[in-house]
């Protein structure tokens, strides 16, 4: 049930290689939330191929919006605002969304707010907990490595990043070499649960109290690895391959998280990002910040964790109060700064 006061927020991302709408009541709680995954048709080439996404998005994005509206029970004069992902992203994906926002921002005559995309992924946490501030957001996903620190609402600094690969990325390279399927974090992660981490593999810890990331080292050793062995003639157990890589990821992910952690004396970490459905993730964060009194962790739900647009109208709905409009010359932007929210409100 809404009403008249409620705060209604439509979302739309389509950065990279789903198709989503979602409307949100008071910043935190989900009316509708519709998600077009185009993985299957991405999967045959082994990775997303942009024309193809962007083919996709146009045809799905309508569909989507009136299942969302329809979901909702509501019209478009029920909205108060419209937020979509200006980027990062993938440029012609992007441009869809934006478009199809705009459109209609300009033909309802609602307000029209950009939103970055990692502030979505760390804003989904807020559909499950309310934030906590100062709070530290670890996030990871296929494009994007991060420690993001937040001393308010919608305002954003990143205290560490991947300096080659992200995380995600690292994920589906390895998988590509164990000839998995796209995108092979689910398939790695369910692989780790298999075997046992025999093998030593490298961790980069960089320069002593750098909370940045590099994953190319680790994604170089197991590529070695897996070739050495061919060339002996062996084979080496995909399981045992997967829980080693699995090992070194996450213990490099959540040593950084809680020196982070402690140092910025945050009240909450909350995970993000289409990674953080990892289970050996999600479970060593847990055990380690057990034993922290006074840091809550927060991990968002499986269908919460992978893009969609539920995030991006949580992000949005924080933004919108903070004062943050776009014009109708909003386009996509693939190389967006998620600083860009500091300066509002
Ligand atoms: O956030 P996301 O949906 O898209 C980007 O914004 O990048 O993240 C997608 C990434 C992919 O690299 C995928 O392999 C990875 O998240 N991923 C996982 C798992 N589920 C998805 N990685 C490791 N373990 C998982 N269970
Ligand atoms: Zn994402």
């Amino acid at each position: 049930m809404t009403n008249k006061r409620d705060q209604l927020i439509l979302g739309i991302e389509t950065s990279c290689d789903e198709t989503a709408v979602a409307i949100i009541k008071n910043g935190r709680e989900i009316i509708a939330n519709v998600v077009a995954s185009q993985i299957e048709s991405h999967k045959r080439f082994g990775g997303v191929v942009p024309e193809i996404a962007s083919r996709h998005h146009v045809e799905q994005i309508t569909i989507v919006l009136e299942e969302a509206l329809r979901q909702g029970q509501l019209k478009m004069e029920d909205i108060d605002a419209i937020a979509v992902t200006e980027g990062p992203g993938l440029v012609g994906a992007l441009l869809i969304g934006v478009n199809a926002a705009k459109a209609l921002a300009f033909a309802h005559e609602k307000p029209l707010v950009n939103v970055h995309h990692i502030a979505g992924h760390i804003y989904a946490n807020r559909l499950v907990n309310e934030m906590e501030f100062p709070l530290l957001a670890l996030v990871v996903s296929g494009g994007h490595t991060e420690l993001v620190y937040m001393k308010e609402h919608g305002h954003f600094e990143v205290i560490g990043e991947t300096r080659d690969d992200a995380a995600g990325e690292a994920y589906d390279k390895v998988a590509r070499v164990l000839n998995l399927p796209y995108p092979g974090g689910p398939h790695i992660d369910r692989l780790a649960h298999e075997g046992t981490p025999d093998l030593d593999l490298p961790r980069a810890w960089l320069e002593p109290g750098s909370y940045d990331f590099s994953f190319s080292g680790l994604k170089s050793a197991v590529i070695n690895t897996v070739h050495n062995a061919e060339q002996r003639g062996e084979t080496i157990a995909p399981e045992t391959l997967a829980a080693s890589f699995q090992e070194s990821v996450i213990d490099v992910l959540v040593t950084k998280a809680i020196q982070a952690a402690e140092e910025y004396k945050v009240k909450q970490v909350l995970l993000a990002g289409g990674v953080a459905a990892n289970k050996g993730l999600r479970t060593a964060l847990t055990t380690k910040f057990q034993k922290h009194e006074g840091i809550e962790l927060v991990i968002p739900p499986l269908s919460l964790c992978t893009d969609n647009a539920a995030m991006i109208a949580a992000a949005g709905s924080v933004l919108y109060e903070k004062g943050q409009r776009a014009d109708l010359m909003l386009n996509g932007n693939p190389g967006l700064d998620i600083t860009i929210h500091n300066n509002w409100g």
